[in-house]
């Protein structure tokens, strides 16, 4: 078993040829993710492969939005730098509603939004742990980056579709629990259900 890593893909990019290289990257493995299983996700890898390069780097370049990515140590190069490492997964966390973007007057709620969507191993890597280390970053990232000052708290929501048992049972072991069984959704023209979980996560301090 090699060592892996997780970091927080630098938003902005270093520079341009930086951010076209991390879209080619992500644009492989979710392509990846979306052909290899596609009865895990929602998009359709028809869809998304023929995206222009533009959805992939807005995809990068969005506000609110952090891309944690996986990495793969070649343990006869301990020093590689981000880049020269293999992305084997990744995860995506958007912040939905935090108390500057709420309308205080109208919205009471003290507790930060975020989303957690996408998340994806890659096959030759599974079973290993990697799974639970990368939703368990995560929360780690999110208990982090909790914006409320004088009450620390958030929650992240997520959804697994229906027959997704590994997913489904990784996030209820890491906390997550069911808030709604039988989510039914639609999208380019076909049904999906979905179960949605919740998990409360209180700030640092
Ligand atoms: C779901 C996924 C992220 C799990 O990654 P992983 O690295 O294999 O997960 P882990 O090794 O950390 O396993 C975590 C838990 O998942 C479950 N699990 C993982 N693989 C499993 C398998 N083959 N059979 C049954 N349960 C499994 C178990 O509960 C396991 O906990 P345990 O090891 O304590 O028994 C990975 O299979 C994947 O990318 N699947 C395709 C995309 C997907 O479904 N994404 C989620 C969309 S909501």
């Amino acid at each position: 078993m090699g060592s892996f890593s997780i970091d927080v893909l630098p938003n902005p990019a270093h520079d341009h040829d930086t951010l076209l290289e991390y879209s080619a990257r992500l644009k492989r493995l979710r392509l990846r993710a979306l052909k290899g299983d596609a009865n895990s996700f929602v998009s359709k890898y028809e869809h998304e492969a023929d995206q222009p390069q533009d959805f992939w780097l807005n995809r990068l370049k969005a506000d609110r939005v952090v891309h944690l990515i996986l990495t793969r140590e070649n343990e006869a190069k301990p020093n590689e730098t981000f880049l020269q490492k293999e992305w084997v997964g990744f995860v995506v966390i958007s912040v939905v509603r935090n108390d500057e973007s709420s309308d205080k007057a109208t919205d009471n709620l003290s507790a930060d939004e975020w989303n957690m969507a996408a998340v994806y191993i890659e096959p030759e890597v599974r079973g290993q742990g990697l799974g639970k280390r990368l939703v368990r970053a995560t929360i780690d990232y999110i208990k982090g980056h909790i914006s409320t000052e004088d009450n620390k708290a958030a929650y992240c929501l997520t959804s697994v579709r229906h027959g997704n048992d590994n997913a489904l049972e990784l996030y209820q072991r890491l906390g997550f629990r069911i808030v709604n069984l039988n989510e039914h959704m639609e999208k380019d023209g076909k049904e999906y259900f979905m179960t949605d979980l919740r998990i409360d996560i209180q700030g640092e301090n």
